[in-house]
């Protein structure tokens, strides 16, 4: 029997990221009471997690089936580093995540930029949404007032009851054949969370360990975003994180949009 989740448990993790808990039985968007509490000034290290999320938020605004089972947070961060950096946080956090679940023994790769795969189906999700300081300093004196870094994980739930059509998604108690302890897993997100966010000023160790982790590169894609929709083949990783793409117009960076890998041959290329 798995216990659910409590706010006293999570404070005895005495985690860094979780020094305000705020447990839900059923919430909205954990995303959205986490920004709320940002406005009204919760300190760094502020966690909300819901048991049932009734209007769970993905990126691109689609909508994030959160079932009971899965395991459905919102971090409030505080960044000590600027917005210039702002862009890091997502792959600093996948790079976090992916470990925690090879440690469980689930196999996952990153697919660029936020997905977290396991036999090539959606296992988590991450959500980072910043909050910059005066835009009209340049961004490299800008500071970032805070950070909510959502984090989606199917766990101790099947994957029919996302309530996906595509069957594109797969959950921890369908890839390990059993349950884990939810407590164990949140412990184990945190630590890694916090002990990569830790050395994102040195983002070349984690980008040596996004592209160990990914599935992205080397692959021909198709990547839509706003009205546009670009092909090519994903090369690398930039410096800053964004993908760059060899397209027949030349050489393309991208911090944000949706990819498909066109592993049965794409028309292009
Ligand atoms: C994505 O892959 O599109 C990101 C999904 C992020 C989902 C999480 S669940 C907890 C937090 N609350 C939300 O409404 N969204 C994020």
């Amino acid at each position: 029997m798995v216990e659910p989740l409590n706010r006293g448990a999570i404070e005895s993790l005495q985690s860094p990221l979780a020094r305000v808990v705020e447990v839900h039985g059923a919430l909205g968007s954990t995303q959205e009471r986490a920004r709320e509490l940002a406005h009204a000034g919760t300190p760094h290290g502020t966690l909300v997690l819901a048991e049932v999320q009734t209007g769970g938020r993905g990126r691109l605004g689609r909508s994030w089936g959160s079932p009971k089972g899965g395991l459905w947070l919102s971090l409030v961060l505080r960044p000590w580093f600027g917005a210039n950096l702002a862009s890091r946080i997502t792959q600093t956090a996948a790079v976090g995540v992916a470990k925690v679940l090879w440690e469980i023994g689930v196999e996952v790769l990153i697919k660029w930029p936020n997905d977290l795969l396991a036999g090539g189906k959606k296992i988590c999700g991450i959500l980072a949404e910043s909050s910059a300081g005066n835009a009209k300093e340049p961004v490299e004196e800008r500071r970032l007032d805070y950070v909510i870094l959502g984090v989606g994980m199917n766990a101790n739930l099947d994957p029919t009851e996302l309530g996906v059509q595509n069957r594109e998604v797969t959950t921890i108690r369908s890839e390990l054949g059993r349950d884990v302890d939810p407590l164990e897993l949140l412990r184990a997100l945190l630590s890694n969370i916090d002990a990569e966010l830790d050395r994102i000023e040195d983002f070349r160790a984690i980008l040596e360990d996004w592209r160990r982790l990914n599935c992205t590169l080397g692959e021909r894609v198709r990547v839509r975003r706003f009205d546009d929709t670009i092909e090519g083949r994903a090369v690398d990783l930039s410096p800053e994180g964004a993908l760059v793409l060899s397209t027949r117009a030349g050489t393309v960076e991208l911090f944000e949009g949706e990819i498909e890998h066109l592993r049965h041959g794409g028309e292009i290329l």
